[in-house]
């Protein structure tokens, strides 16, 4: 079980110390042009998590492979790109420029529609266009989850990245919206019933490694990504308000697996689907 940054949530560059406390950077979703981004308010708190609408700010494809990758490669780490477009050959073409990462496919970007047959569209192109591991990250805003991942899973895609935010909105003292866009992306605490329902869902339908996330705060909560199926668990949110959550959410991990009598996190992957941890337990005993 590894422990990544949730794409957009950690700038590896401005904060060095924080990435190398990870097992894997994962950037920012990169686009084939530059995007400033939707226009102020961007970020607004609530009471069970936060709205962003960002807008997929990045500097455009050549300018991130140019300037950004290189200095990424410097610091040593395992580097994952999130690769974004608006339709299947934009995400292809990046694909096709990057080499020596993993690569995560990020289907929830805005006019990218996420039918199953539109997101296995994209993962066909992304395969056909490069051979690096390959991540789908499906938004849970899709009822019927992991039909989409199934369909991923037959493009080619050697791995699920879930969950991305849910669409909110929030109104201020006035009953204004609070975001310069009405709405956007839900994300922290109030997701993590939604990701545990769709790790659940696509794991029990087709096995494939996943990346698990969405309102990870504590060690407890990495543990329960995992015990539905998650192979490995990204931090998102928590890392705005605490950037020792990496260390302080492996240290929690440890108590919890110990208070369980578990020696392994891996052994925990999955025992939700099978009775829980005391199943787990009687076949150790
Ligand atoms: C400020 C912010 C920016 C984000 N930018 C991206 C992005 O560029 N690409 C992407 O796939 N997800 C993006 N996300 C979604 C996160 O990667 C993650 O899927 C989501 O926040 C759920 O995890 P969390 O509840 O732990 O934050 C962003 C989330 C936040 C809060």
């Amino acid at each position: 079980m590894r422990i990544l940054n949730a794409s957009g949530c950690l700038d590896a560059l401005t904060a060095p110390d924080v990435a190398r406390s990870l097992d894997a950077f994962v950037s920012k979703t990169v686009t084939p042009l530059p995007r400033e981004g939707n226009a102020p308010v961007r970020i607004a708190e609530t009471d069970v998590g936060m709205l962003n609408s960002i807008g997929l700010a990045n500097p455009g494809r050549d300018a991130f492979l140019a300037e950004t990758l290189p200095r990424l490669h410097e610091l040593g780490m395992k580097v994952w790109i999130s690769v974004g477009g608006f339709a299947a050959h934009e995400y292809a073409e990046t694909c096709a420029q990057l080499d020596g990462v993993t690569i995560e496919l990020n289907l929830s970007c805005p006019n990218v529609e996420e039918a199953a047959d539109t997101a296995a569209a994209i993962v066909a192109a992304g395969r056909a266009a490069t051979s690096l591991p390959l991540y789908a990250k499906l938004s849970p805003a899709n009822w019927d989850i992991a039909e989409v991942a199934k369909a991923v899973q037959a493009a080619g895609a050697d791995g699920l990245s879930l969950v991305n935010t849910l669409r909110g909105t929030a109104l201020d003292d006035s009953l204004r919206p609070r975001l310069g866009t009405w709405s956007g992306g839900l994300s922290g605490p109030a997701l993590k019933p939604v990701a545990l329902a769709a790790v659940h869902a696509c794991w029990r339908a087709t096995r494939m490694p996943i990346v698990g996330m969405g309102g990870v705060m504590t060690g407890r909560d990495v543990l329960e990504l995992v015990a539905v199926g998650a192979q490995d668990v990204a931090l998102g949110t928590v890392l705005f308000r605490d950037p020792d959550a990496p260390d302080r959410v492996r240290a929690e991990l440890a108590a919890e697996l110990a208070a369980l009598g578990v020696a392994d996190v891996d052994d925990v992957r999955g025992v939700a689907h099978e009775g829980g941890v005391e199943s787990l337990l009687s076949l150790t005993r």
